[in-house]
């Protein structure tokens, strides 16, 4: 019964694998914030593994350009884009760069964001709260519609946004970051309705922990903390089986998070509380 059980599940494994594969093979994958953390690790994943062409973008081009080194040594195809989500003017020049390079993006994954440094809503500058509505929000958001604008007019297409379990519910210390990837995840529900009937899928991935520079400096305790890489894995995964949604570690989104979710306010609120006080 156990070796029928192992059998299945590496045929299952094997399978998932290989139509993962054949989802990415020379599609051209446009990655915003592929120099540092998840957005890397997809893009080094994507196009050494996969056989996908990623566009590398980002502000950092020291950063960008040798990844892509690293990428076109292993014998994959990227390329380098400066985008600075905080600058729509530079929005066209940046995609017109990929396309003379791919042509039409396959798979748009809007990956760059800011987090607000673990500090709380109050003690954050105007300066600090703009930076963080710009880039995960409003930045995102029309890269998103100028890039969704050109899949339409193919009628194929995939845009996966990043968001993150932090949406779920108001966390201390995550203010104005949870509110951006509360608002994203929004905004793509209300996308996958309106293009039910096309070929432009829409995907949502929830990360909990990953270890990246993004959360090093923050002091609470990290629970089922993965690395880059393994989130990069699961990732591509689910973009290949065009999930609505994707939401992992499973613990973080089966047990913790559905706990968080439903608990009643008068619950919720004194119980986060009294276990972040030290840090508020
Ligand atoms: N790490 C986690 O625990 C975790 C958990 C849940 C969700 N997430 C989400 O996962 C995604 C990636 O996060 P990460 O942890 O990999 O963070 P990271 O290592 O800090 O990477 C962030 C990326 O965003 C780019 N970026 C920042 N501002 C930008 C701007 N104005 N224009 C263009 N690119 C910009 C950065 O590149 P440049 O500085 O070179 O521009 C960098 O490549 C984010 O959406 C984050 O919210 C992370």
């Amino acid at each position: 019964m156990l070796i029928l059980f192992c059998s299945l599940f590496a045929l299952y494994l094997w399978f998932r694998e290989a139509r993962s594969k054949d989802y990415f093979r020379n599609k051209h994958v446009f990655i915003t914030g592929a120099s540092s953390g998840i957005g890397k690790s997809l893009a080094i994943h994507l196009a050494t593994t996969k056989g996908a062409r990623v566009s590398l973008a980002a502000r950092s081009l020291n950063k960008l350009e040798d990844i892509c080194k690293s990428i076109q040594k292993k014998g994959g195809s990227a390329h380098v884009i400066h985008l600075d989500l905080c600058d729509s003017s530079s929005f066209t020049k940046a995609l017109e760069k990929s396309f003379q390079g791919f042509g039409n993006i396959d798979i748009l994954i809007a990956n760059a964001a800011v987090n607000n440094d673990g500090k709380c809503f109050a003690s954050l500058s105007l300066e600090q709260i703009d930076k963080v509505i710009e880039t995960n929000l409003r930045g995102t958001i029309l890269f998103i519609h100028l890039v969704l604008m050109n899949m339409m007019k193919d009628n194929r297409g995939h845009i996966v946004g990043i968001s993150s379990l932090a949406g779920y519910r108001g966390l201390p210390m995550g203010s104005i970051y949870g509110a951006t990837k509360a608002a994203l995840s929004n905004l793509f529900e209300s996308l996958r309705i309106e293009l039910y009937c096309s070929n432009v899928y829409i995907t949502t991935i929830h990360p909990g922990f990953i270890d990246t520079p993004a959360i090093q400096g923050m002091k609470h305790p990290k629970l089922f903390l993965l690395s880059a890489e393994t989130a990069a894995k699961k990732i591509a995964n689910a973009i290949a089986q065009k999930k609505y949604t994707y939401s992992f570690p499973w613990v973080m989104e089966h047990i913790v998070m559905r706990f968080v979710r439903y608990l009643p306010e008068n619950v919720f609120v004194p119980l986060l509380y009294l276990v972040t006080r030290k840090n508020i």
